[in-house]
């Protein structure tokens, strides 16, 4: 059985993981994940004069890319997220990291992350963080590649963290994801997700719509193509036009069909603006099945 930073040393020498020193580790195994980790070309020294944008006038941090918003406070699922992945034998994986409003803090509480975004000045500026340490560092590992398309091994991660990623996923990528977090979490991790819901203050009339598609069997009834141009202008630029948005329902069905145990399923809001609901977000900690049944029942 290896530990956790032998793992993680092999996946770096096959190419799939740069650590945050940018260094890569020759490490003995190496053929044994070649075949499953993908290589990446990740230059952290092209990305020096990237800096952290000022936030908007509620805190917000746009991200770099214009896929919306990173929040400065975390939410009560990440927050479930960072404490899990602080017990964690095993690697966590946070995807869509932005700048590391999760990845910092699990980092600061002794887990071993792999930040993940399709951005990599997002990833830069998380491992130019003045908070982390040198400890902090040699367990922080960057990862671009456009999930769900991240190659892992099998019972590899001890949890997985989307928050507020899966809503730019079409139905396809969305099944792919719980498929592919089901093989890379060792049994009984969890995947910690937080998706927009139909009912997120900016889609105003949306949640008719929503609940009548489902109502007629509409498999994802979320599935918004003109976000800007119907629901929120003032963000043209600065989020995509696809959304797409998941309930209760939509979310706890495809989690049952690929293979989760629902531990934690909620409707709840950030609280950041008086125009929040508390229905804005749906979260759910889900649990990779044969590993903590009796817990969750
Ligand atoms: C709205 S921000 C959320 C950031 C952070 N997780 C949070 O909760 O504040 C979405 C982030 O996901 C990243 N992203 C979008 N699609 C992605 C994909 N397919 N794979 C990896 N990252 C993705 C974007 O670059 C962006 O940084």
């Amino acid at each position: 059985m290896k530990n956790i930073n032998q793992l993680l040393k092999i996946a770096i020498a096959c190419g799939g993981l740069k650590h945050s020193y940018g260094s890569v580790i020759e490490s003995p195994g190496c053929e044994l994940l070649k075949s499953v980790v993908n290589s990446i070309d990740f230059n952290l020294k092209k990305q020096q004069e990237i800096s952290l944008p000022l936030p908007e006038n509620d805190g917000k941090i746009k991200t770099m890319n214009a896929m919306g918003f990173m929040t400065p406070e975390y939410d009560m699922i990440t927050s479930k997220f960072i404490d899990f992945a602080a017990t964690s034998q095993h690697p966590v994986l946070d995807g869509g990291a932005a700048y590391g409003v999760a990845t910092i803090p699990a980092l600061k509480k002794g887990a071993t992350v792999i930040a993940n975004d399709i951005d990599q000045r997002h990833l830069y500026l998380i491992s130019k963080n003045k908070m982390l340490t040198v400890d902090d560092k040699e367990r922080l590992y960057l990862n671009k590649e456009a999930l769900p398309n991240l190659n892992l091994p099998a019972n590899f991660l001890g949890a997985v963290l989307l928050c507020r990623v899966m809503h730019f996923f079409t139905p396809e990528n969305v099944t792919q994801m719980f498929k592919n977090v089901q093989s890379w979490l060792v049994p009984g991790g969890r995947f910690y997700l937080v998706v927009m819901s139909p009912y997120h203050y900016s889609l105003k009339g949306f949640a008719k719509t929503y609940e009548h598609r489902l109502a007629n069997g509409d498999k994802w009834p979320g599935i918004i193509t003109t976000m800007t141009k119907d629901y929120i202008p003032k963000y043209k630029g600065k989020i995509p036009d696809f959304l797409h948005v998941m309930d209760a329902s939509v979310l706890s069905k495809i989690a049952a069909d690929n293979g989760f145990l629902i531990k934690h399923l909620e409707l709840f809001g950030h609280n950041r603006t008086s125009k929040e609901n508390g229905r804005g977000y749906i979260g759910a900690v889900l649990v990779k099945k044969d590993g903590e049944e009796n817990e969750c029942n």
